[in-house]
């Protein structure tokens, strides 16, 4: 492990060992392993914390986009407008229901959707647009909410990073038709295995997206429409109601690095993210812009800095979009982004003398070569 690990998801467990370890106990005896007391009592309790009417447990973050597309009626031959500096999972999940991904240029300060953008991208076939809030800053759900509900879109949020992220105090899951959540490992709430769950008001949404997880049977033997198998099992439920009575604590935490890197790293050649004003985010990644960013990231290993980079290639500019016909140049902002952009160590178990390392070992990166 680097003297600096990007995330150490082994303290993540010996923190809370005790309460895990009962809480594997208590599922393995109780004989119970799927669709029991631990799901629904997840299912209640995240919905609660997150500012929904309900929950829906999943297997993944993955079918909770894919499903929650399906439960607001997306398909074949329609259009979902997506940021184009994102994960290219969000734009999988557009196109494994049948619908084209639309690429959306994100603001240069935030890094997310652009909503003085969505216009121009709607098209007759424009059925959903789906928010990222990436790195776990809110993106700017009233500007996109309002414009949706003008022009009868639906609004599917992908909120994978940020659990216990705020818009104007109230949490990120309360915007949005429907919120589709990542409970895998690294993520501020994560199983300890594939998790995922979709968050919602509405109780027709949640209706079919719980038929929808269950190969689409309405009851116990009625099946109505083709879904998928995707439980979220006792197991990790219990795991993830352990973790989310700390996840305040350990947003907390990884604030106050977040804050620490604000202060320290003001005077170098670098663009930070922005500080948290009127929203919250949950610093799921800190990241920064800096040219020669490879160069830099190679120092950082040398001095023993493990960092990441979310993402060297727009989803666009995957081959698996390539039908997509899509040229360089066409969405520059995302593209520059994909070259500059840093993730440095931010997590609940990275002490702050380790967030003092990465500062020491940015600035010799950085003045070092400049001078
Ligand atoms: C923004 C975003 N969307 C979707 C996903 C997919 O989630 P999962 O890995 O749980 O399928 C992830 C995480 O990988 C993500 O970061």
């Amino acid at each position: 492990m680097a003297e600096v690990p990007f995330l150490d998801l082994g303290a993540a467990y010996e923190e809370l060992a005790p309460e895990l370890d009962a809480a594997y106990r208590e599922v393995m005896s109780s004989g119970r392993y799927l669709f029991g007391e631990q799901l629904s009592s997840f299912e209640a309790e995240f919905a609660a914390y997150s500012g929904a009417a309900d929950c829906v447990g999943l297997r993944t973050g993955f079918d909770s986009l894919t499903l929650g597309l399906r439960a607001l009626g997306v398909g074949a031959g329609d259009e979902v407008l997506v940021p184009t500096n994102t994960t290219a999972i969000t734009w999988m999940a557009v196109a494994a229901v049948g619908a084209v991904p639309v690429g959306v240029e994100p603001t240069e300060v935030n890094h997310t959707i652009d909503s003085d953008r969505l216009e121009t991208a709607r098209t007759p076939r424009t059925r959903a647009v789906v928010p990222v809030h990436l790195y776990g800053r809110p993106a700017d759900m009233p500007a996109v909410l309002a414009w949706a509900r003008a022009s009868g879109v639906r609004v599917l949020a992908d909120a994978a990073q940020a659990h216990g992220a705020r818009i104007a105090g109230e949490p990120v899951g309360a915007f949005g038709d429907a919120v589709a959540w990542s409970l895998y490992p690294s993520k501020n709430l994560g199983a300890f295995a594939d998790g995922g769950c979709l968050t919602s008001d509405s109780p027709d949404l949640i209706a079919r997206t719980r038929r929808l997880r269950n190969y689409g049977y309405a009851s116990r033997d009625e099946a109505v429409e083709v879904g998928i198998n995707s439980r979220l099992d006792e197991l990790q439920a219990a795991f993830l109601r352990v973790r989310l009575v700390h996840l305040d604590e350990w947003n907390a935490r990884r604030r106050a690095n977040a804050n620490l890197y604000l202060e320290a790293l003001g005077d170098l050649p670098l663009v930070l993210p922005p500080a948290d004003e009127d929203v919250e985010g949950s610093w799921h990644q800190f990241v920064i812009r800096v040219a020669d960013r490879d160069r830099v990231r190679n120092a950082l290993a040398e001095a023993g800095v493990e960092t990441l980079v979310h993402y060297p290639t727009p989803p666009f500019a995957q081959p698996v979009f390539a039908h997509l016909g899509i040229a360089t140049g066409t969405f520059p902002i995302a593209e520059r982004l994909a070259a500059e952009v840093l993730s440095l160590p931010i997590g609940p178990h990275l002490p702050s003398e380790g967030a003092e390392k990465v500062v020491d070992a940015l600035r010799s990166a950085l003045v070092a070569h400049t001078t």
